[in-house]
């Protein structure tokens, strides 16, 4: 029986900005009636133009801002700021220059209380998990992108949050590094049971990871439709993409999304969007 982790309920999320010169400042919605239930274990995967909300909606669950409207349940309680519980992944590599891969990973667990033996000893476990051993004194800076990320998870995993929270972790990596970082992913996720809420633009990557594909419209970001992926993509086999199915679903987030960037398009830069410009976007969710 699968139990209920995650719950948005009608969640509003509006931004105001700076009117024209001394004008209003105006007000937009970037999330619209969000509604959506994640489960205790789960790894859901969100898709969705750039630009409809993915990262608000992320931040919502981190607890960094507030829905305008609406509320976001975590274990049946109200979502009211960050916490332990959540481990987040951001967007962009978020890791202190002055601290090395090891004190990156041990950076949090100094506020929980530990002593610097055990935070160490942690650390130390994490970064093994995600084979960075070796480079435990490394500074940032000395490591590739694929490395940062992957010590950007190990931090989030060092405090064992029970959910992860993760937006578009390896859009900037190269495509052989993407895959290794899913599969491993895949493998942490199967070893700890964490529920994991993985953002992304690119559909083979939420169709490879997750349970289940929530499909986001353009903005303002609403859920559009969730696809359940069939189990048979979920085996341990090294090479889903190559089943049929996989083809299939991969199809059909394809089609839910193609409308949507192309309403995007059309938001951006008007009447005028080019067809042109929406195919070559298209053409780059399907292979990140
Ligand atoms: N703090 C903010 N103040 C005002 N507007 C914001 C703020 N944060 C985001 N926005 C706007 O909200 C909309 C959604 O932004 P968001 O970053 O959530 O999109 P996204 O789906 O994560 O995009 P991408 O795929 O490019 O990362 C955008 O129009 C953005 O400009
Ligand atoms: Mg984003």
């Amino acid at each position: 029986m699968s139990s209920v982790k995650i719950s948005f309920e009608h969640v509003r999320k509006e931004f105001v900005t700076r009117g024209q010169g001394s004008g209003p400042a105006d007000r937009f919605p970037a999330l619209e009636d969000i509604t959506l239930d994640v489960h205790t274990g789960e790894f859901l995967a969100l898709v969705g133009p750039s630009g409809c909300g993915k990262s608000t909606l992320l931040d919502l669950l981190g607890g960094l801002t507030a829905p305008t409207s609406g509320r976001i349940l975590l274990d049946g309680r109200r979502i009211t700021g960050p916490a332990r519980d959540r481990g987040i992944v951001f967007q962009q590599y978020a890791l202190f220059p002055w601290r090395t891969a090891l004190e990156n990973v041990e950076f949090g667990l100094d506020i929980a209380g530990l002593k610097a033996a055990q935070r160490r000893e942690i650390a130390r476990h994490f970064l093994d998990l995600v084979g960075l051993s070796d480079f435990a004194r490394h500074y940032p800076h000395e490591l590739s992108g694929g490395m940062k990320q992957r010590v950007a998870i190990a931090r989030s995993l060092a405090y064992d949050p029970e959910v992860l929270l993760m937006d578009e972790p390896f859009a900037a990596l190269d495509a052989q590094t993407r895959e290794t970082l899913q599969t491993e992913l895949l493998g942490i996720w199967r070893a700890t049971g964490k529920t994991i809420v993985f953002i992304t633009h690119g559909i083979d990557e939420a169709v490879v990871l997750g349970q289940r594909v929530a499909v986001m419209t353009s903005l303002p970001g609403r859920i559009k439709e969730v696809v359940d992926i069939p189990v048979s993509l979920r085996g341990e086999s090294d090479d889903v993409r190559s089943l049929p199915e996989f083809g299939h679903v991969r199809h059909e987030v394809w089609n839910l999304l193609r409308e949507e960037v192309q309403k995007a398009q059309q938001g951006q830069s008007g009447a005028s969007a080019s067809a042109h410009r929406a195919g070559r976007i298209l053409k780059e969710l399907a292979h990140v």
